[in-house]
């Protein structure tokens, strides 16, 4: 199975982490649809860690929790097609996952066999319990193995968040998306040092085989598990989902759509900067001018020749930006010009040559998309 473009949709585990039931699910799906998230291409609804029982079953297979999901996972990925959106689930290369559930060490091929029956088109695949004589890439291999031979689409999302050089091997084990980080908590400081640690493996990013920065925490706004009160500004959710885009992570959201702000909505509907995230070139951003402020202006080719400015000021002060045309290649003698389009305010910001000069706020982010027009 190839993955063209980052993976979007929705997870239960910023918000929910074990408080997860059939009714939820059912509700989000219904919610993902209605109010427009579908249409947008957020299409994979995935339940996170916390769904099965403590047991296996006599056969050694997973077990829904016969009170959370008392029809079991079938049923509820028979739903969730309904709605049009694909069903996502949750696992471990360890003997337990992270909450302390089992997971998938040396029961890859029954995992994968029982996720194909009940519907599954995505298994996230956690890193907690493995055994310390085992060797994470090998258990990536296997498990991509087992999707690959269960006869059905599986798309594997790895999380070994970074550790063991997770870039280095990653591509090689059949995982279409990779976590690069620890866990994301809903605050500016923990946005700042994902970020940050992207400017060390962003050249690793790749179609097939995406750098996953981790579930989003738009519009988490202080509340669910990984909530924290008063830690984001709207501005600050807009840089975050900026970033993500633009250095094209999965987008998969991890607030509660069932009681979103229009203000929450207006980010992660923006469909021209999701058209960043999801460009069919799929090119690397290059770092353009890196202040030692951690202030900084990237670019990304798109598809159509046009060029995507980013500019992401996670400094503590605003700054202007001068950028000049020479510096991404397109001197005097290219007899070009840029026409300018801002993709938050969603307007015309006019023609210029050679140079143009621009500020944002602290905490503040730009994504401006540039056309190149003859002078
Ligand atoms: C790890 C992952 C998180 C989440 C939890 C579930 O911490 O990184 O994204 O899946 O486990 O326990």
């Amino acid at each position: 199975m190839i993955v063209t473009k980052p993976p979007m949709g929705w997870n239960s585990w910023n918000t929910f982490a074990h408080n997860i039931d059939e009714n939820l699910i059912k509700e989000i799906a219904d919610k993902m649809v209605d109010e427009g998230y579908l249409e947008c291409g957020y299409d994979y609804l995935v339940i996170d860690d916390c769904w099965s029982e403590l047991k296996r079953d006599e056969q050694g297979r997973l077990v829904p929790d016969h009170v959370k999901f008392p029809n079991g996972m079938k049923a509820l990925a028979d739903y969730v097609h309904s709605k049009g959106l694909k069903f996502g689930i949750y696992s471990c290369v360890g003997n337990y996952t992270c909450a302390g559930y089992p997971a998938s060490f040396e029961y890859e091929f029954i995992d994968a066999e029982t996720f194909a029956e009940w519907g599954v088109d995505y298994l996230k695949l956690d890193y907690c319990y493995k055994p310390q004589s085992e060797d994470g890439a090998k258990l990536y291999r296997r498990m991509g193995l087992a999707l690959a031979n269960c006869g059905r689409d599986i798309v594997l999302s790895a999380c070994s968040w970074g550790a063991d050089e997770t870039h280095r091997w990653i591509k090689s084990t059949g995982s279409h998306l990779w976590r690069s980080t620890g866990d994301i908590v809903d605050c500016f400081s923990s946005i700042r040092d994902i970020y940050n640690i992207q400017k060390g493996i962003y050249e690793y990013n790749g179609q097939g085989c995406f750098n996953d920065m981790d579930m989003l925490i738009v519009g988490m706004g202080g509340k669910g598990h990984v909530g924290r009160e008063n830690c984001c500004t709207t501005e600050e959710y807009r840089t975050h989902f900026s970033i993500w885009a633009f250095f094209g992570s999965p987008l998969m959201i991890g607030s509660d759509i069932r009681t979103q702000t229009p203000e929450t909505k207006a980010i992660l509907q923006n469909k021209a900067v999701i058209a960043v995230n999801q460009d069919a070139a799929y090119r690397q951003p290059y770092l353009l001018t890196g202040r030692p402020d951690n202030a900084d202006v990237w670019v990304r080719h798109m598809e159509n020749g046009d060029i995507v400015l980013g500019y992401f000021n996670m400094s503590d002060n605003e700054v202007g930006f001068p950028v000049s045309f020479t510096d991404i290649g397109l001197n005097r003698s290219t007899g070009v010009k840029l026409r300018l389009f801002d993709l938050w305010e969603m307007k015309s910001l006019g023609e210029f040559e050679d140079i143009f000069v621009t500020g944002v706020p602290a905490h503040g982010s730009k994504l401006i998309r540039a056309r190149l027009v003859k002078k």
